[in-house]
């Protein structure tokens, strides 16, 4: 199958979280299984800094405010069309948002611009470049199969995948012609959204299957208390929509070849993860003891995350022996927060703001748990990533975290990690002494470990049910 990929995000290029993650890996994954994928991505300064061996494929005088090319080429070894338009895209820093730390105002031009140039990929503009399945990720490539949907040729099969349902992408209804959009779209039977224009409701609405990140998240996302507003049209849609659990990228990810971690160690090896503690310990201000159960979190520090129920539930860590390394960024309060945590327990709890690759993966080789306290998560990569590492997760009873994380006191047999009640401080707090227990009878621990160490986490599995799904949306295309 020739798939075409829409995203705003794609590791190692431009990453702002897990989406990034996804789309560096599907790829490849979908690749070794014998499809062809092009990712389509908008041509920001870091994409342009790895593209090799680009041509010109394609060209607009004039795309939202300015003119622009498209670009095909290679980078980080995928096969990429890149949006070349610098009135758009050439800002330095993180995808969404200005140095000021607002969203651009003109976020929605940027994207419908890269909805434009994906549909006419699409749709064969360029010649000897045939698409069966345009896949398109999150509220910035929703208009891609509205567009498609709604343009009189004859056009592949559209998928849309939902990572955060948060985050909707909603325009002001005065956009509508601006965006290119006909008047009849505009309603509930369209892209109509709360008076303006949905992105992601667009996306969603026309698209011929949906996707999102694990099977519970597409429950929980067709009930009102995490359908975030699109409960409904996700429940009409329920027989066209699939949870597949994220794989993660195990050469990226992999404690015995990583080069950020050394040395490298293996579920044989594991007391080698005693050296990689002692040095997060010093390197973090923490005081350095093998006994103490070391808890991290690597994580957007927001609401979704329970970064405030992580705060409130700090003390049970503390008083149950534990230290906690917090590597985080985003919301300033929450950071606040966090920072006058760590002040009341000096050596015991520390934090470090901002945005670390290096730190993450070695936090993941020293760090006994891995905690991610979210309200709701639609798969979560950093248990994933901890699972691989022998961090074992303590996670939230929600969407992705509890369809990857089995918990060791309900089922001794085969747990992983913990899970406790989400949104729940109390259940976080006993969450940490239920850990600190575990881990002083090191025979447990161990076998915890090598259980998570264990999972087969990689791509193929979630690819092979994405090409299922790319088959069904060929099949059920329903042209509205
Ligand atoms: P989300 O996409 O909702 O933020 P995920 O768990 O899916 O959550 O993915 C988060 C990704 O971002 C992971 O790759 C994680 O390691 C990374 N990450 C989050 N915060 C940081 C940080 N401060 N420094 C480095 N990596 C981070
Ligand atoms: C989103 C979700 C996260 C998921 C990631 C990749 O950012 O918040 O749960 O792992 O996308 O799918």
């Amino acid at each position: 199958m020739r798939v075409l990929m829409v995203a705003s995000e794609c590791y190692p290029l431009a990453k702002s979280g897990g989406l990034a993650d996804v789309v560096g890996a599907l790829p490849p994954a979908l690749a070794a299984l014998g499809h062809t994928v092009l990712v389509c991505l908008p041509g920001y300064p870091s994409v342009f800094a790895a593209l090799d061996a680009a041509a010109e494929i394609d060209s607009y005088p004039e795309l939202y405010g300015g003119p622009a090319r498209v670009l095909r080429g290679r980078a980080a070894g995928l096969d990429v069309a890149v949006v070349d338009a610098p009135h758009l895209f050439d800002r330095p820093g993180h995808p969404y948002v200005g140095p000021d730390g607002d969203e651009w105002p003109d976020n929605g031009f940027r994207f419908a611009a890269l909805a434009v140039v994906a549909r006419e990929l699409a749709l064969g503009r360029v010649a000897d470049l045939a698409v069966d399945v345009v896949h398109a990720h999150d509220w910035q490539a929703g208009l891609v199969p509205a567009y498609l949907a709604l343009d009189s040729r004859p056009r592949p099969a559209t998928v849309m995948t939902i990572h955060n349902l948060s985050f909707q992408g909603q325009m002001p209804a005065a956009w509508l012609g601006r965006l290119g959009l006909p008047a009849h779209a505009f309603g509930a039977d369209g892209v109509e959204y709360y008076g303006g224009v949905g992105f992601l409701k667009a996306g969603l609405y026309y698209a011929d299957q949906l996707t999102t990140v694990s099977p519970s998240y597409a429950r929980e996302i067709q009930g009102s208390l995490w359908g975030m507003g699109m409960e409904g049209l996700l429940s009409a849609r329920a027989h066209d929509l699939t949870g597949i659990v994220n794989g993660i990228d195990t050469t990226v990810w992999n404690p015995a070849a990583d080069p950020l971690v050394s040395p490298p160690y293996d579920a044989d090896t594991l007391e080698r993860r005693g050296e990689h503690k002692a040095h997060l310990q010093a390197q973090f201000g923490l005081d350095v003891d093998p006994e103490r159960p070391l808890f991290a979190i690597i994580s957007r520090l927001a609401w979704q995350k329970g970064t405030d129920l992580l705060v409130e539930a700090l003390d049970g860590a503390v008083g149950a022996g534990g230290q906690m390394l917090i590597l985080g960024s985003g919301d300033p309060g929450m950071e606040e927060r966090c920072a006058g945590a760590a002040a009341v327990y000096p050596g015991r709890v520390a934090t470090w703001f901002g945005y670390n690759e290096a730190f993450a993966h070695r936090i993941q080789a020293g760090a006994d748990g891995i905690v991610v306290a979210s309200r709701f998560e639609p798969c979560g990569l950093t248990q994933l990533y901890g699972l691989r590492y022998g961090c074992v997760p303590v996670v939230a009873g929600t969407g992705g975290l509890v369809d990857t994380v089995t918990d060791a006191d309900t089922d001794p047999d085969h747990g992983t990690g913990f899970v406790f009640a989400a949104g729940d401080a109390l259940a976080l707090r006993r969450a940490f002494a239920r850990v600190a227990e575990a881990y002083a009878d090191r025979e447990r621990w161990r076998a915890i470990q090598r259980r998570g160490m264990a999972q087969d986490l990689g791509w193929t599995r979630a690819a092979q049910a994405y090409v299922e799904v790319y088959e069904r949306a060929g099949a059920s295309r329903h042209g509205r």
